[in-house]
């Protein structure tokens, strides 16, 4: 029979509020997810009402000012703040987007929500279980593969082979795209996700790589590359403006030039 019940502390409930403090002019509300999965409590949108004259210009900077003024027991990710270690990453406002450098006047509605990356299991707070999400993209075998005795000094690569790996090599693996994709929400599993996909690509145009057989031979699968129904969800929310759907186009198109 149908399961038709919500899993346990599925339901999101209203959380605490947190007043700005007094004095404060320019006041900016942000409803933050919070989640502790080895507590007892159901997830919970905590409200903060920020000063946010005392903050820098990025969602990132509010967070800091929070966790450092307000509330140290908010959790996040973060490292480089300047979007390259794709650490950041959440969903603001309705969007799958790097915190450092998306501005907190960006964020639309009264309170601006703020929640953890989709369907990934939740570390706590506005941190995501990227575990599967790693496990994808070491699947692929992100390194170069060769055959022929090493150079002595370095494998060459023309420049006009280099520029092909333009649009693909900036991949910061944020996440942003795979936990945007419908087709990897629901098939998270089995489908690599865009993020992945766009990095199969990079290594099978490698000009100095000698794997491209063995690599498209891995990827010939109902789900791990046919799922991609080309939504392009992935190449709208890429912070580093980057395209996986055209990247996993053309692995496809790849796959049907060996069969012909
Ligand atoms: S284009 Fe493909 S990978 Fe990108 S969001 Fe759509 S289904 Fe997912
Ligand atoms: S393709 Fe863009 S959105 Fe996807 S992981 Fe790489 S940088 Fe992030
Ligand atoms: S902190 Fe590194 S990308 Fe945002």
């Amino acid at each position: 029979m149908a399961e038709l019940s919500l899993p346990k502390n599925s339901k999101v409930v209203r959380g605490k509020h947190h007043p700005a403090p007094a004095g404060a002019k320019n006041i900016k509300t942000f409803k933050i997810y919070r989640y502790d999965p080895e507590g007892e409590g159901n997830p919970r949108w905590d409200t903060y009402d920020v000063d946010v004259d005392a903050c820098g210009p990025m969602v990132l900077d509010v967070l800091i000012h929070i966790k450092n003024t307000t509330d140290p027991t908010l959790a996040f990710r973060r490292s480089c703040r300047e979007g390259v270690c794709g650490s950041c990453a959440m969903n603001i406002g309705g969007r799958n987007t790097l915190a450092c450098t998306f501005g907190w006047k960006d964020v639309v509605g009264a309170q601006a929500a703020i929640s953890p990356l989709p369907h990934q299991p939740v570390v706590k707070d506005l941190i995501p279980d990227l575990t599967m999400f790693y496990a994808q993209y070491a699947s692929v075998e992100p390194w170069l593969h060769t055959e022929t005795p090493e150079p002595q000094k370095e494998w060459i690569q023309a420049p006009a082979d280099r520029e092909k790996l333009d649009g693909l090599y900036e991949c910061i693996l944020c996440a942003c795209c795979s936990t945007s994709c419908p087709s990897y929400w629901w098939n998270g599993d089995k489908y690599l996700g865009p993020a992945a996909l766009l990095h199969a690509y990079r290594w099978l145009i490698d000009s100095r790589d000698e794997a491209t057989g063995d690599r498209l031979d891995a990827l010939e699968d109902p789900f791990k590359l046919y799922r991609c129904h080309t939504i392009m969800n992935c190449a709208q929310v890429c912070p580093k403006g980057l395209n996986p759907a055209k990247a996993i186009a053309e692995v496809k198109k790849m796959m049907a030039e060996r069969v012909v």
